[in-house]
């Protein structure tokens, strides 16, 4: 009975997104997630990346990283199941360390929290004394325990403008911070690891970046864009801001995954480009029956996409798997977060 009403619900959806018999059979699944998290008093926040089935029938809250934060800072829960990878989870449990936090698949990395060390931040410091270093929350943990304050692609600029410095250091994202610089009218340098280099002091407001990359959204090309433009001469481009500059300066618009969703819900056009991970494309495109969602679906994040409605449900059945921070690197890591969540995206 409880599955035909998530089937219903499901259906109601997804009907033109995912065959109805993928739609029953995660039915099932959900019903299994949704009584675990009863019996265990869990909360499920979810990724706008996650796969539509999961997306519409589990979660108590969807988001992009800054409005799950926020979430993960305020839920009374004792069990908090992150449908996201670990940077996001190992954020919840900064937030909240009385918590036990799940992250339904083992690995679920990211490209852009791989880039970089604590010791890397550690030599950066020393290069440039005294500098604010900012952090995209795309990192792990003890690189956030390093920062003095971290932000998400909603508020990246207001973050940077918070300080009213000259200077500030811009981690790791290169194309994140390279948007962020036009946006806040910085000039841009990237130091080499060598201690010695010199840098450009003559400079006198700029952000020092460095060059991590999300492996999704730097194969995005102005060539998809104008092609697209070229078949479908009415589209509307939205471009993530971990798209390089050229390829958001040839968007119609760029901003967070849930800037995305609330554009395509607000603006007219019928059809749009998202030049994203796929899977949000469904997720809106379940929301807009009646707008057409392009995206480029051979461009995927292997790591979000390790997230399943079945991997959620072993998550909870065997408590796995579950993220530690250490507790020194966490209370560092606090402060960085807590300054991240109180900023808000500037309008
Ligand atoms: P958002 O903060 O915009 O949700 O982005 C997270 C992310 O990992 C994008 O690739
Ligand atoms: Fe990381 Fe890119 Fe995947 Fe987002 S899409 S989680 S930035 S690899």
């Amino acid at each position: 009975m409880i599955t035909e009403t998530i089937y219903s619900k499901l259906q109601e959806k997804l009907a033109h997104v995912v065959p109805a018999v993928e739609l029953r059979q995660k039915a099932e699944v959900a019903e299994e997630v949704l009584a675990l998290k009863a019996e265990r008093n869990a909360v499920i926040l979810a990724h706008n990346y996650m796969e539509p089935a999961l997306f519409y029938s589990v979660p108590d809250y969807v988001g992009d990283s800054l409005e799950l934060s926020r979430k993960a800072a305020a839920c009374e829960q004792e069990v908090l199941v992150f449908c996201g990878v670990r940077f996001m989870a190992e954020t919840a449990k900064i937030l909240s360390p009385a918590k036990t936090v799940l992250l339904p698949a083992k690995k679920a990395g990211c490209s852009l929290a791989a880039s970089i060390t604590a010791e890397d931040v550690r030599q950066l410091k020393a290069q440039f004394p005294g500098v604010p270093v900012v952090t995209y929350v795309n990192t792990y943990a003890d690189v956030k325990a390093e920062s003095d304050v971290c932000c998400t692609s909603s508020n990246a600029a207001a973050v940077v403008e918070s300080f009213g410095t000259d200077t500030v250091i811009f981690l790791p994202d290169e194309y994140l911070a390279r948007n962020t610089a036009r946006e806040t009218g910085k000039h841009i340098i990237f130091p080499t690891r060598r201690p010695q280099a010199r840098y450009d002091t003559e400079l006198d407001y700029q952000l020092i970046g460095w060059h991590g990359r999300c492996e999704v959204h730097e194969q995005f090309t102005v060539e998809d864009i104008e092609n697209a433009r070229r078949q479908f001469p009415a589209v509307r481009v939205l471009a993530h801001p971990e798209c390089s500059p050229e390829v958001v300066d040839a968007a119609d618009y760029s901003g967070s995954t849930t800037a995305m969703v609330n554009y395509v819900k607000n603006h007219p056009a019928a059809q749009y480009l998202i030049l994203t991970e796929c899977a949000m494309g469904d997720n809106i495109a379940a929301e807009n029956p009646d707008k057409e969602m392009l995206r480029l679906c051979s461009i995927r994040c292997p790591h979000m996409n390790e997230i399943t409605l079945e991997d959620t449900r072993e998550a909870l059945r065997r408590n796995r798997y579950v993220i530690e921070v250490p507790e020194d690197i966490r209370q560092r890591a606090y402060r960085a977060v807590k300054r991240m969540i109180e900023i808000n995206a500037k309008d």
